[in-house]
């Protein structure tokens, strides 16, 4: 297997008892064609001597911020500069802690810093160390800042514990180096979203909305953009902070989502329709606040214009997916929707039983016009991947159809 051939990677090891296995994960990238280089933390030479690592990669290992003076051809920035990818493989519980915050007091940590290349970690740990909601929040920041987390594994560990905090193999981790450099499936393709609820103001301070978080959106559009896709992301007001590389667009009205959308929507190849969007508006907002003069107040409600329906019925129209939210009988209010709205795609999902809004996870079943699939409860972020493989899948079967038709 030659998918690393002409990437340079670099390698930190921290301290840790899986520091032996960093070893076999060099080789094996070695093996799939990846020039590496190795730097080490101060504590992974006590596990492991950086002879072991200069033997297997040819190169010297890197150790401290001090002595680039001795390799001047290549000092901190220039090695941060040089590679495609930094992994740090085992990352300990104190190196991610010091990722998380922006230490820089070592070689390691001061090439994550500097680096405008992807960096990924493979946490190794004791099971307790890893269950620390200390932990757990520097791995979930991390992850907010972009960097890849790969793992942990669970099973029995050095100190005899059994839970999750082993690295993850270095097979997996290989298939996970291998599979970041691969082309992704929405490659190059543009993608428009809508996420969250939208607010139709009452008066300047009351609205009506919904229970949307946006946390399904969100993730999708993270899904899209590390698939490839150049992801625009019009969204209604959520506490979320955007997925890095995603451009935002930010709306609180449904009329102002419709006006995001239609402007952009016929350069696109793709729309995926997650907001929440009120089916109503208040007909005549008050320009000032309502007093609580009256026993009764009745608001006239107007219908909003349906977004989804109207970027579908476009010329240039974009692969339409909607989505469906219900209580009951999804599947025959999905496939309504997707006829009623001329959809190629419409993902359903069930609302309650700890799935969907405001919750950490979801399930989905997704529907085209002469079949569908399921997607079993996982959380969000892997929900989303899921669907952005079948969308890109249908996608290219549809673009496909239209060239074979378009030949005849
Ligand atoms: O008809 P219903 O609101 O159940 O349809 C849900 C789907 O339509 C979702 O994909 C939602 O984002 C989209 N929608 C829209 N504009 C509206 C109402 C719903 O884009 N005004």
């Amino acid at each position: 297997m030659s998918s690393l051939q002409q990437r340079k990677i670099l390698l930190g090891v921290t301290g840790g008892i899986a520091a032996y296995k960093a070893a076999e994960f060099l080789r094996l990238m070695q093996k799939a064609g990846a020039e590496v280089r190795v730097v080490m933390t101060p504590s992974a030479r006590e596990f492991v001597q950086p002879l072991t690592f200069q033997a297997l990669s040819g190169h010297r290992v890197y150790t401290d911020i001090f002595d680039g003076a001795a390799d001047s051809a290549m000092d901190h920035i220039e090695l941060a500069r040089w590679c495609d990818l930094l992994v740090v493989a085992p990352a300990s519980a104190d190196f991610i802690g010091k990722l998380r915050a922006g230490y820089a007091d070592n070689l390691l940590l001061t090439l994550c810093l500097a680096s405008k290349q992807p960096v990924a970690v493979a946490p190794a740990m004791n099971q307790q160390m890893y269950a620390n909601p200390a932990t757990a929040d520097n791995i979930a920041g991390l992850q907010r800042n972009g960097v890849f987390v790969w793992g942990p594994d669970a099973g029995e560990q050095a100190c005899g514990d059994v839970g999750p905090g082993r690295m993850l193999e270095p097979e997996h981790l290989l298939r996970q180096v291998v599979e970041l450099f691969a082309p992704g499936s929405l490659s190059g393709r543009r993608l428009l979203l809508t996420a969250g609820p939208t607010r139709e103001p009452i008066d300047p301070v009351r609205y009506i909305s919904n229970r949307s978080s946006g946390k399904m959106g969100y993730a999708i559009a993270e899904a899209a953009q590390r698939a490839g896709a150049e992801v625009c992301l019009v969204s209604g007001p959520v506490a979320l902070p955007p997925p890095a590389g995603v451009q935002l667009v930010a709306v609180e009205s449904a009329s102002e989502m419709y006006d995001a959308v239609m402007t952009r929507a016929a350069a696109q190849d793709i729309f995926i329709a997650c907001a929440a969007v009120s089916d109503y508006r208040v007909r005549d907002a008050a320009e000032h606040k309502i007093k609580k003069n009256a026993e009764s107040l009745t608001l006239e409600l107007v219908r909003n214009r349906d977004i989804l329906a109207a970027a579908s019925a476009l010329a240039d129209r974009p692969f339409c997916v909607g989505f469906a939210a219900e209580t009951r009988d999804v599947e025959e209010y999905a496939r309504d929707k997707l006829e009623r709205k001329q959809l190629d795609m419409i993902a359903a999902n069930r609302v309650g039983n700890g799935s969907g809004f405001e919750a950490d996870v979801n399930q989905l079943d997704v529907l085209w016009a002469d079949g569908g699939a399921r997607i079993e409860q996982a959380s969000k972020a892997e929900v989303a991947r899921r669907l952005i493989d079948l969308v890109a899948e249908r996608y290219t079967r549809a673009l496909s159809t239209t060239e074979d038709s378009n030949e005849r």
